[in-house]
């Protein structure tokens, strides 16, 4: 039996919540193997990161002539790697539910909101903050889900809540938002992977004893 679990991290931006947990691995708070690094950008920071620290890394490419096969492609490398956990840290393409439907409870996503609250398609990145000052809502946060066939709407593993200031705007709220991303991030890695826990319809109750 496998003792350290690998996780496999899909990133599409500059990719600082992949670093919180390459930090936590290196200085041993997250007792994992970070197995691959797969972006769907060429250029993306979290690549650059990755390849520092010597972990493998996968480009995966949407275009026009890949565009019924680029989630058969992602399938079939997961199925490769065959992680304990799939952990989607800024990665901006939604999942179709056949593959969801592959990983049960191995997929978890990092959203930059408390959802339900400002979730769903089209609500990524600072679009999310946007719709969050525009609402006039008082606190936002960032939440880690499961992944399940609804967009955002999978059972909700942690949260952390940030008071939204009069002066924010949506660039402000994410630069005080991040270094509460990249905690909550590595707390739900290292919560799941102890598989401490139950689902309740759509809560995540965790077991006790
Ligand atoms: C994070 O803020 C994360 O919550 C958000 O993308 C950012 C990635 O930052 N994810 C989404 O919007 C997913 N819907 P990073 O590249 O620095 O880790």
């Amino acid at each position: 039996m496998r003792s350290v679990k690998n996780i496999v991290i899909l990133a599409s931006g500059k990719g600082s919540n992949l670093q919180a947990i390459i930090d936590a691995v290196e200085t041993g708070s997250l007792d994992a193997n970070i197995a691959a690094v797969i972006s769907d950008k060429r250029d993306s920071g979290a690549l650059e990161r990755a390849a520092k620290h010597s972990i493998p890394t996968f480009v995966l490419i949407r275009n026009q002539s890949n565009r019924d096969t680029y989630f058969n492609l992602l399938y079939e490398r997961l199925r490769e790697i065959d992680p304990d956990l799939i952990v989607l840290a800024g990665f901006m393409k939604i999942m179709p539910a056949w593959l969801v439907e592959k990983f049960p409870l191995k997929v978890i996503n990092l959203h930059p909101s408390l959802l339900p609250c400002f979730g769903g398609p089209g609500f990524y990145g600072h679009k999310v903050h946007e719709k969050v000052i525009e609402s006039g809502a008082k606190i936002t946060g960032c939440t880690v889900h499961f992944v399940t066939p609804d967009v955002d709407s999978g059972p909700i593993v942690l949260q952390k809540a940030l008071e939204i200031r009069d002066n924010d705007d949506a660039v402000s709220l994410a630069e005080r938002l991040s270094p509460l991303e990249h905690s909550l991030i590595v707390d739900a890695v290292n919560f799941v992977l102890t598989g401490k826990f139950q689902i309740d319809g759509n809560r995540v109750i965790r077991k006790t004893l």
